[in-house]
């Protein structure tokens, strides 16, 4: 992969404020002079990870996850560092000169470019008057404007063989990826064949926005070639079980308004944004995942299951719960009358009536008790405990334990079951456990460790140090390994013209020693911030003029003097003498 130049990376990270990039993906909350949430990066139920906006910096003290804007899209992307540069510099319009090939040389990359153009190919085909036709009286009938066609880029794929695969070999895509992006698959007689043809498509993007997937919908259900939507199969970017379509759409609104509805049709999604519910997605054809509460969870805290009024979308909206609850979401349930699903209520009766609902939408246990009622028979003692043992695992998975109880004389008012029999029936559950990670340390804590590390963070900092007070120090001082390599980082960094600890954070270096260094950049009490300079010449004293370091050289002599090696000794004996300092 080319090397971006250092200048252009600095100018995207001075772009792309870290508060702004983080709460792109999950939701921040303003704690002192740091935003806080719930760290993405390891199970937690108390806020640790931190953004730092002055020092454009993140840091979880729980797991130690820490860096800045780009490591933070490295991770929660899972991309390389130059894919998150690029991504980065996309959203905020910074030019990447193209370094002669950089560009397309990672696989995963490329896949990402081979969907994207795809989508670009299949909107086009929907431009073009002649062969699109149909698709586009099908959407003129389904009040499709030309924004909401943009909006969620609505392509067309022709009624032909090898259309879109020619077009992307044209652009320089192998076979391989193309085959690999499930865009094209190879025919018996070898050739390379769409995937989609006569359809419409709807492409399926990530929380980003980077196009994962498409959808392609049949527009003539008379002569149905297959099912009514086919989907792209799995591929190394593209996973069922975490596709929420219209998420990247929806998580602005979603994180303002702290809810998400969640639809069951691509249809749904696009008639509710039609209709000015923008805080909506669908979790598409398949069984709620956790993977996508937890993406949700990022996002925001309560969740309306909004389902079909068919029993299939009432059994969707059960199944849903359970792993929406355990993700720590608030869930409740909305059921639109006279309506077969959120499309053709809202086209029926609008925005208004479906907010108007929406905020009478049932709490979860009151959807289920309601539900599991309306097929019990309370008639036999069978039947009642039947139904009561229906609705209590989910009564167990509320955690506020006066709501719990509420609902237990709600159940048991209903069924006539006892509450104290209820309560000791939900009570019998064994609380989730929560992952803890290992926090990094960054080894002992002595004096001379402890002069070493409050000497980086203030260099770090205030680089102008370097030459004042720490130009006479070398790595070699340094006895704290994590802390030597801190310095030197420091010291490299210098000399590229990078200062500043979310600028150091862009440079190469592993895992440990960037969470450390985004952990010390953070810490606060170290040291007495009014008397900077007199601590960090303090540190730098105690750094050089160590009595181990001393020892040590003085050791070297002697060593020399016995081998009898001259060099050797006379080397020893200057840094004797550079290690006593003007101390004399
Ligand atoms: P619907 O049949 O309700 O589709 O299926 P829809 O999106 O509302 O489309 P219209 O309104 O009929 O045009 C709900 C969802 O189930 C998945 C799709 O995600 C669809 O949006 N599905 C449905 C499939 O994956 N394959 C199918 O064949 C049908
Ligand atoms: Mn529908």
């Amino acid at each position: 992969m080319a090397q971006i130049p250092d200048h252009i990376i600095s100018d995207i990270r001075n772009r792309a404020d870290i508060v702004e990039v983080v709460s792109g993906y999950i939701s921040l909350k303003k704690a002192g002079a740091n935003y806080r949430a719930l760290c993405p990066f390891h199970e937690e139920k108390t806020a640790s990870f931190n953004v730092n906006p002055a020092k454009q910096i993140f840091h979880c003290f729980g797991c130690g996850e820490g860096g800045n804007a780009f490591t933070f899209v490295m991770k929660y992307e899972n991309i390389s560092f130059p894919e998150a540069v690029r991504l980065l510099a996309g959203q905020y319009g910074v030019q990447i000169p193209f370094t002669g090939g950089g560009k397309l040389d990672d696989e995963t990359g490329k896949l990402y470019q081979v969907m994207e153009a795809a989508a670009t190919f299949f909107s086009r085909q929907l431009e073009k008057t002649t062969t699109s036709g149909p698709a586009r009286d099908y959407m003129k009938k389904r009040n499709f404007t030309p924004d909401l066609v943009n909006l969620f880029r609505i392509g067309w794929a022709p009624d032909e063989w090898e259309m879109l695969t020619r077009s992307l070999a044209e652009s320089g895509f192998t076979r391989k990826t193309i085959e690999t992006a499930g865009l094209g698959k190879i025919s018996s007689r070898g050739n390379l064949i769409d995937h989609f043809r006569n359809r419409l498509i709807f492409p399926i993007a990530d929380v980003g926005g980077r196009i994962i997937g498409f959808a392609g919908r049949v527009i003539d259900e008379e002569q149905k070639r297959g099912p009514k939507y086919i989907n792209s199969p799995e591929t190394p970017i593209y996973n069922k079980s975490r596709v929420l379509y219209g998420i990247d759409l929806a998580r602005t609104r979603a994180r303002e308004a702290n809810t998400l509805y969640v639809v069951e049709g691509y249809m749904d999604v696009i008639s509710l944004h039609a209709a000015g519910v923008k805080n909506c997605a669908a979790v598409a054809g398949v069984a709620f995942t956790p993977k996508q509460a937890e993406t949700i969870r990022r996002i925001c805290d309560n969740v309306v299951v909004v389902f079909d009024s068919d029993s299939a979308g009432v059994a969707a909206a059960r199944k849903s719960l359970p792993t929406l609850l355990d993700a720590g979401l608030k869930a409740r349930v909305l059921s639109l009358p006279g309506a077969k699903d959120p499309d053709e209520f809202v086209s029926k009766h609008g925005r208004d009536e479906f907010l108007r609902l929406a905020a009478k939408a049932s709490p979860f246990p009151q959807f289920i008790i309601d539900n599991v009622m309306k097929s019990a028979d309370l008639e036999s003692v069978e039947g009642r405990v039947k139904a009561t043992k229906e609705v209590m695992p989910f009564l167990r998975r509320i955690k506020d334990e006066m709501e719990r109880s509420e609902y237990i004389q709600i159940l048991s008012d209903r069924t006539g079951v006892g509450a104290l029999n209820i309560q000791k029936e939900t009570k019998s559950s064994t609380p989730k456990t929560v992952l803890r990670l290992k926090t990094t340390s960054l080894g002992n804590t002595s004096a001379r460790s402890q002069a070493e590390k409050i000497l980086v963070r203030i260099l770090l900092d205030n680089p102008h140090y370097l030459e004042s007070l720490a130009s006479e120090l070398s790595a070699d001082n340094f006895t704290n390994q994590a802390y030597k390599n801190m310095f030197e980082l420091i010291l490299g960094a210098k000399e590229r013209g990078i200062t500043g600890t979310a600028g150091i954070l862009s440079l190469d270096m592993d895992d440990t020693l960037r969470k450390s260094l985004a952990g010390l950049s953070l810490q606060t009490g170290l040291f007495d911030e009014a008397d900077m300079e007199k601590v960090a010449k303090d540190c730098v004293n105690r750094i050089r003029y160590h009595p181990d370091e001393r020892r040590l050289r003085l050791e070297e002599q002697i060593i020399a003097v016995k081998e009898g090696k001259m060099n050797k000794f006379k080397e020893a004996q200057k840094k004797y003498i550079e290690s006593r300092g003007n101390r004399i």
